[in-house]
């Protein structure tokens, strides 16, 4: 089962920062809220740095599905799209908290993957206000995102913008064990 996952983990990179500096990405993931009309966070973050047009361009999607992605433009980013995903709250983890989350890679890859986007950013979704613990977010949500792209090849990149120590610390050990255990 680990053997499949070994050409999307290989494509998986980690980084330390802020995904709104991400240049180079084709588009940045953004970690949103159902109704896709801004928040805190790293959602906060993004809004700010493109400007008023993405939120023009939210208010005509209708929100959107827990576990679920849209795409739109990226206003001032120097990215081409946001792809907006919407984590789920950590309930204690009983609650389809794995899934969700899982489907939130799944679906993102298949949104970029269809607009031709060859590299992807994501935050770490549901991380932050949402409450997912980032031992169990991390390893759920890389296994689903080297899952996804082993089927979406397009996907030459998937980048995690990891923003604090513990994130990055998590999504590393949790990355080295997945590649040590395929
Ligand atoms: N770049 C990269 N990661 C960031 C940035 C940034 N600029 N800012 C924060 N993070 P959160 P959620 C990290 O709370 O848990 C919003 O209000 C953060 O440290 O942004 O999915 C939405 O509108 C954490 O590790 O998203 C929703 O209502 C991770 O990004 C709700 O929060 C996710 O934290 C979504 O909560």
């Amino acid at each position: 089962m680990r053997a499949s996952l070994e050409p999307g983990l290989s494509r998986i990179t980690l980084r330390h920062g802020d995904i709104t500096s991400d240049d180079s990405a084709d588009a940045i993931v953004n970690a949103a809220n159902r109704s896709l009309l801004g928040g805190g966070g790293v959602d906060g973050a993004i809004h700010r740095a493109a400007g008023p047009t993405l939120l023009a361009e939210c208010r005509l999607l209708g929100g959107c599905d827990t576990g679920d992605a849209k795409i739109t433009g990226a206003g001032r980013l120097p990215v081409r799209h946001v792809i907006h995903t919407v984590g789920p709250v950590w309930r204690g983890g009983g609650d389809g908290e794995p899934e969700l989350l899982a489907s939130c890679y799944v679906r993102s890859v298949e949104v970029g993957d269809a607009a031709g986007c060859a590299v992807l950013a994501f935050p770490a979704v549901s991380c932050g206000v949402y409450g997912y613990p980032l031992d169990a977010a991390a390893a759920v949500s890389l296994e689903a995102l080297a899952a996804a792209l082993s089927v979406h090849v397009g996907v030459r990149e998937a980048r995690f913008w990891l923003y604090s120590d513990p994130a990055y610390a998590a999504f590393d050990r949790a990355l080295t064990q997945l590649r040590e255990t395929r």
